[in-house]
Order: structure tokens, then C-alpha cells, then sequence
């Protein structure tokens, strides 16, 4: 997004700073490309908003009203997910260690994926406690596409003979689906062996063709290209995505049922359209070394500013600008590794506002209340998402 000094001001005096500002159109319009290039290919395709990457209710709402179900991992996200709006049943519940919530959950006809065999044995002892009511589950497995890393999530597809074995003796319980979620693995070629061992599975395991399968997420999403670059050349296209999965779904799906094809996208449908933007509070020189120091902190912006330079801009705002060399931008933490950018060279002010891109996934979701709560969160369209939190809030649970 585009932003002048007086806009921003503007919105210091009214929200506070830092600030987050979400791009509401431009997250709109990557959404439906995403999801046309994919329900082009396959009809019966649908997303769940993976919340864990941004569960602001005012985002779960937008995805909702463009069609989307809603994926959690916790009984909390479930609950948010249920504040947006959605019934259970346009929810997909995962994650290794599900709350309470399960029970209603399932009885109110929720997908839930069971990650391990004692998860599948609760389910089964609740099953047989409740003779008079039929259970669907649907079964996470761990599969192996190459990926250069053993996955801690799923039950082994080793295993899936025993787990089927298990629910095949409790007469009210069945499963439904199968999903899966393979991180680190981006490539259109890890997406091909992924839908083609989840095909396999689905054809060895069901009598008939399941209702869902879904395939997780880890594709990358659009990016500025200074971000991209970092993650190398030729990043493939959501069509290309599209391409490697929906059409492979189209043809083995050919004739009678077609299942629900979920993907799980997060980061690949928000990343881009969140900016941060903080303010340049001083601009230190010790033992040749220059740092800035901004008024937010690592927490703020996310993991990935650990891992990648994220794309910035600088807006002019302060007096007596000063050319800086190899500066890191550091937080207000006391932390030393709370750095958020390496080796910026150009002119800079105290004053100055520095724009971080990319922060739409794992940042204001992931800040924890360490020295200072969170800020606020604005929309591009000037609504509200999240007010800054107050210390009272903070203090609210401490006795
Ligand atoms: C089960 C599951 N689904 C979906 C996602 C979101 O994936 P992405 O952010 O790559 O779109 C994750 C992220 O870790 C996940 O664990």
C-alpha cells in the first residue's frame, strides 16, 4: 500500500502507533484469483482459512463472506471461528492436541481430522458412550513426499490399516476424509506427490469415495519480488498450483462422486496485505556499529523477519536526515537478537516512518504482552480490526 506522511499521522492520532493497516481490496482480490484458479480446474474445491496464521475476526468474516469454511487448530480459533458466524460444519478442526470443544464439535457434525491413535481412542470410547449417535471423522496421515524432514503430525500411513481397523469395529463411528499439511514443501512437484499418494490412500482405504480430502497448505503466496527473490527463481503461480492438483483431482474424479478438495491456505492468502508501520525513535552509533532503534519489536512483525529481509520503505518525516551504513533496526525490547532488519544503507531521521511488508501471517497473532501490549490494526478501508490493548487487559488475568 501507498502511504504519505500526513496519512500517517492521521492515523497515529487516531489508532496509536505502530500500527498494522490491512489492504481489504487487495486481499479481496487475491483471494477470488486464488480460489477461481482452483475451481476452475475442479469443481467441487473449497478453502478453509487457516487461523492460526491470522485469526482477526474482521478477516474470518471476509472469508467467510466470499465463501470460505474456516480450519482451527484449538478449541480457542474454534470459538472464533463460531464468533465470525460459521457452524460446525463449515469448520475443519486439526491440530495435535484438540480442547474439550471435540464433543460438541463432532455431535454437531464438524470435520475433524485425529491426528494420533489416542485422540482416535478417545473418539472411539465417546462413540461407544453415545450408541444413538453416528460420529464422522476424518484422519490426518503422515506421508512421505520427499520432503527432507520427518513430520511430527498425522498417524503414519504405515498405521492407517490399524486406524481404520479400530473405527471399522465401532459401529457408529466412520471415516469420512483424510487431510494432510506437509510444511517446507512448496514446489509444484511436492504438491503433485502429495495429491497422488493422498489419491492412493483414498482408493485403497475406502469402499467409497470419501467425501473431502484435504490437502493442508504450503504453497507461496504473491509476493513483493525483493521478498520473493530470497526464496529463489521462478516461484510457481497459483494457476500452476491449480494446475498440479485440481486438474489431477479432475480426472481421477472423472465420474459419479466428487469429494471436497480443501486446501488450507494462511500466509498464502494474507501475507501481502498486511503492512506495519512504525516510526524511527533513535539512531544509535556504538563501536562503529549503527543502530536504529524503532518503537515496536520483532514480536510485532513475526518470524519471518528473522528469516528473510522483508520488503520495506522509508517515509520521510523527521528533520536532519543522516546517511546511515550497514544499520540494524532493532526494537524496544531489551532483548540483543530483537532485530528486525540487517544492514540497512541509505538516509535516514529520527522520525521517519519505516513501512514493513508482508506481515499478514504469524505477527499480530504471535505478539506476546513482553514489555508492551499490542497495537492497533486498521483496515485500508479506515475500519477498526483490533484496538491497541490497554495494560488493564493485560493485568485483567493476573490475580
Ligand atoms: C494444518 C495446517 N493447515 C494450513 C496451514 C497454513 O499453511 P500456509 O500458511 O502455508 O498457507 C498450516 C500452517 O502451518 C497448517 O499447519
Amino acid at each position: 500500500m501507498q502511504f504519505d506522511v500526513n496519512t500517517i499521522k492521521n492515523f497515529e492520532n487516531k489508532f496509536g502507533a505502530p500500527l498494522y493497516v490491512f489492504d481489504e481490496k487487495g486481499f479481496i482480490l487475491n483471494y477470488r484469483h486464488f480460489e477461481q484458479c482452483f475451481s476452475s480446474k475442479y469443481q467441487n474445491y473449497k478453502i478453509s482459512y487457516s487461523y492460526k496464521t491470522n485469526y482477526a475476526p474482521y478477516i474470518g468474516r471476509l472469508v467467510k463472506q466470499l465463501g470460505g469454511y474456516a480450519e482451527v487448530v484449538s478449541d480457542m480459533e474454534l470459538e472464533i471461528a463460531r464468533y465470525v458466524g460459521y457452524q460446525d460444519n463449515q469448520i475443519v478442526y486439526n491440530g495435535p492436541s484438540k480442547g474439550p470443544l471435540w464433543r460438541p464439535f463432532l455431535i454437531n457434525g464438524g470435520i475433524l481430522n485425529v491426528d494420533n491413535f489416542e485422540e482416535l481412542d478417545r473418539i472411539r470410547h465417546f462413540a461407544v458412550e453415545n450408541p444413538d449417535i453416528d460420529l464422522k471423522i476424518g484422519l490426518r496421515v503422515n506421508i512421505d513426499i520427499g520432503q527432507s524432514f520427518i513430520s511430527r503430525f498425522g498417524i503414519d500411513e504405515t498405521d492407517l490399516q490399524k486406524a481404520f481397523d479400530i473405527v471399522a469395529k465401532c459401529g457408529n463411528l466412520c471415516v469420512r476424509g483424510i487431510h494432510c499439511h506437509i510444511g517446507r514443501s512448496r514446489t509444484t512437484d511436492a504438491w503433485k506427490n502429495r495429491v497422488n499418494k493422498m489419491l492412493a490412500i483414498a482408493d485403497r482405504f475406502f469402499a467409497e469415495v470419501p467425501d473431502y480430502i484435504s490437502l493442508g497448505s504450503g504453497m507461496f503466496g504473491v509476493m513483493d519480488p525483493l521478498l520473493g527473490e530470497q526464496f529463489g527463481k521462478n516461484l510457481p503461480s497459483f494457476e500452476e498450483y491449480a494446475f498440479a492438483v485440481a486438474s489431477i483431482f479432475n480426472e481421477h474424479f472423472k465420474e459419479g462422486k466428487k469429494p471436497v478438495l480443501f486446501t488450507e491456505p494462511g500466509t498464502t492468502l494474507v501475507n501481502k496485505y498486511i503492512d506495519f508501520i512504525a516510526t524511527v525513535e533513535s539512531i544509535k552509533h556504538i563501536k562503529g556499529k549503527t543502530f536504529v532503534v524503532l518503537n515496536c519489536s520483532k514480536h510485532n512483525l513475526g518470524e519471518i523477519c528473522e528469516l528473510k529481509r522483508l520488503p520495506i520503505r522509508i517515509i520521510s518525516a523527521g528533520s536532519l536526515p543522516e546517511t546511515v551504513c550497514e544499520a540494524d533496526f532493532v526494537g524496544y525490547t531489551c532483548l540483543e537478537h530483537d532485530v528486525m532488519y540487517k544492514g540497512f544503507t541509505g538516509d535516514l531521521a529520527v522520525g521517519d516512518y519505516v513501512v514493513f511488508g508482508n506481515v499478514g501471517g504469524y505477527s499480530n497473532v504471535s505478539k506476546p504482552p513482553f514489555i508492551r501490549p499490542n497495537c492497533a490494526m486498521i483496515s485500508s478501508t479506515g475500519a477498526v480490526i483490533k484496538r491497541a490493548e490497554t495494560t488493564k487487559e493485560i493485568l485483567s488475568t493476573y490475580e
